[in-house]
């Protein structure tokens, strides 16, 4: 599969933001997003809100945040893959780095989530990146690498998609962004990565670049090689913000 074949992926993340007022917003993103065939969309909202949201826009995929690497059990608070799915989920992201870091979420663990939530039945984006001190110090591909040999699930077969994506942390919510050459070559770095991990099944694999994605970066971002989407946090809470992005990405 040639990179023209990942159509592209546009996910918002709305991390601890959302409220049923905001339903009528999530209605706009989904109404303009079906009018944009040639790219999927995704919003992945806060658990609470994954079945109002499913329920509001039918045909639009909604997803959940994190999910517990256990199907079920004394838990308190965690919420499984299969509630996700049962609540009308479709994706999840796992190993974000605001969970890897508020929550100690290991490699380990992320797989773990990633293996459920595969084998539940939800598509996932998995999050890798690297802080700022290691992208200084000059190593954040082998960082990035490292995280993707510690957290990839280990089989594909059978599964619904998979996506990466690589969210420097210090990046996130910062409005800065690495430099096109350090997207091209971390991008291209995780692409190797995946279709060594997993030979042909691995060409599926989307990698979605995050991390202050915006209306006005987008189309550059879009244009880098290897770039197969975005994961969007902040400039996905608004369909005034959100749609710009979406549009750029169908536009390639
Ligand atoms: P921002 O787009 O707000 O920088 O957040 C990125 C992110 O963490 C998405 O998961």
């Amino acid at each position: 599969m040639t990179t023209d074949m990942r159509r592209k992926l546009v996910a918002g993340n709305w991390k601890m933001h959302g409220l049923s007022s905001d339903l009528a917003e999530i209605a706009v993103i989904a109404a303009a997003s079906k009018r944009l065939p040639a790219v999927d969309v995704a919003l992945c909202v806060p658990a609470v809100l994954v079945e109002r949201a499913a329920r509001a826009v039918p045909g639009f995929a909604i997803g959940g945040q994190d999910v517990h690497h256990a199907e079920q059990g004394a838990h308190t608070g965690n919420v499984s893959a299969r509630m996700l799915l049962d609540a009308g989920a479709v994706l999840t992201i796992v190993g974000h780095s605001e969970r890897r870091d508020a929550h100690r979420e290991s490699d380990e663990e992320v797989r773990a989530k990633a293996e459920t939530a595969l084998a539940c039945g939800l598509a996932v984006i998995l999050c890798v990146g690297e802080p700022l001190e290691i992208r200084e110090a000059g190593a954040a591909v082998q960082t990035v690498l490292a995280q993707l040999d510690g957290s990839l699930p280990r089989s594909l077969a059978g599964r619904p998609p998979l996506a990466v994506a690589y969210e420097p942390i210090w990046a996130i919510g910062t409005g800065k962004i690495p430099t096109g050459e350090e997207i091209a070559a971390m991008h291209a770095a995780i692409r190797k990565h995946i279709d060594d991990h997993y030979s042909d099944a691995g060409a599926a694999v989307r990698i979605l670049y995050g991390g202050s994605v915006k209306g006005s970066n987008a189309p550059e971002i879009f244009a880098i090689a290897d770039v197969d989407g975005a994961l969007v946090g902040g400039a996905s809470l608004k369909a005034t913000d959100f749609l710009p992005i979406v549009e750029a990405a169908a536009a390639r």
